[in-house]
């Protein structure tokens, strides 16, 4: 095939051509636009540009929707290598294959990607509304009985004879074990669903912030923009376990001294970003499927129709930053 800035024609059409394009050789190097002409209207142009276009030679590669008579579309690809030939015109040369097979296995690949994500997604739904249930339910009633249990052992305490000093000792200890089971009914609650989330996501990204990093030397800052409407309940919720996540993995991998947790709005999207100036990491680590928790934040973005980046070189410290369209309503 040779192609100048606006026109094209076929020097040589193979025999099999008859077959994939559903038009004879000799009407093809007759006239090539017969071809052209049954491209798809959203292909065409990328076909042309690459046909005709002032780009150097090299590799040319299209794939795009061609319609055959009398079967229907197809998807082709073609692939060529381009040359300049001493007239000005471009030398093309290569195949063209029907792979209208392969495009509709990756179409059904992706089909059930969506899906699964969707399952994901649901899965997530049901399991944070679960552990909201539970965790007011271990929250209210535990905390009822435990705080009924000390108030009468206090009673008790206060009505045994002074001189009984073993019996007090038992009290001091009953009372220190409903304490403890108190505080761990609280955390195991908090862990289900942080009920910090009730006081909205500066609040509980600062709460994350102070319990993950209590025992190092890394400082933090908490920077929400104060404009922002309330997130919704699931948004709060994956935002929140990125956050748990993303400081976890400083406080494991970085050697950080400082990280900053930023919430914002572009235009209708919601920015999150949690960044760190520790020893970053290369793309390797960073590669989808290796390990659980980047992989992990990387759903829970898609999950809420947005995503995830994780932007870092060696020495430059790990940003990671989730962006979901259209999650204000102005
Ligand atoms: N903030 C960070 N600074 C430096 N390296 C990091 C950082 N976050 C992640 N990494 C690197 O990326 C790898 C993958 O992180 P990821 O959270 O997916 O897995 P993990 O923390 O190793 O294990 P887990 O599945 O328990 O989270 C880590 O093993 C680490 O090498
Ligand atoms: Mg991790």
């Amino acid at each position: 095939m040779t192609g100048a800035d606006t026109a094209c024609r076929f020097s040589y059409v193979s025999d099999n051509a008859a077959q994939l394009l559903g038009i004879a050789p000799e009407r093809l190097l007759a006239d090539c636009s017969l071809f052209l002409a049954n491209v798809h209207p959203e292909d065409i142009a990328a076909l042309t540009a690459r046909l005709t276009g002032s780009a150097p030679p090299g590799a040319l590669a299209w794939i795009g929707r061609y319609r055959r008579q009398p079967d229907g579309e197809i998807w082709i690809e073609m692939r060529a290598g381009v040359t300049a030939a001493a007239d000005g015109r471009r030398r093309i040369g290569g195949i063209m294959q029907d792979i209208s097979q392969l495009m509709r296995y990756q179409e059904e690949i992706e089909q059930s990607r969506r899906l699964l994500l969707r399952l994901a997604s649901h899965r997530e739904d049901l399991v944070d509304a679960e552990h909201k249930k539970i965790s007011v339910e271990i929250h209210d009633q535990l905390g009822q009985i435990l705080t009924a249990a000390l108030f009468h052992l206090r009673i008790l305490g206060r009505s045994l004879p002074a001189q009984d000093k073993n019996a007090a000792g038992l009290v001091a200890d009953i009372d220190a074990l409903l304490n403890d089971a108190y505080r761990s009914m609280k955390d195991i609650a908090a862990s289900l669903r942080p009920a910090v989330l009730n006081f909205g996501f500066a609040t509980a990204a600062e709460w994350a912030a102070e319990r993950a990093l209590k025992n190092t030397a890394i400082r933090y800052r908490v920077d929400v923009d104060a404009s922002l409407p309330e997130l919704d309940e699931r948004c709060a919720t994956t935002f929140f376990r990125i956050v748990q996540e993303a400081l976890a993995n400083c406080v494991r991998h970085a050697g950080a001294a400082n990280v900053t947790i930023a919430l914002a709005a572009r235009g209708s999207d919601l920015v999150l970003s949690i960044a760190d100036d520790g020893r970053g990491m290369d793309e390797a680590e960073s590669a989808p499927g290796t390990h659980l928790g980047l992989t992990g934040i990387r759903e829970r973005a898609m999950a809420l129709g947005g995503e995830a980046r994780i932007a870092s070189a060696p020495g430059r410290g790990v940003t990671v930053t989730v962006v979901v369209p259209n999650a204000i309503a102005r």
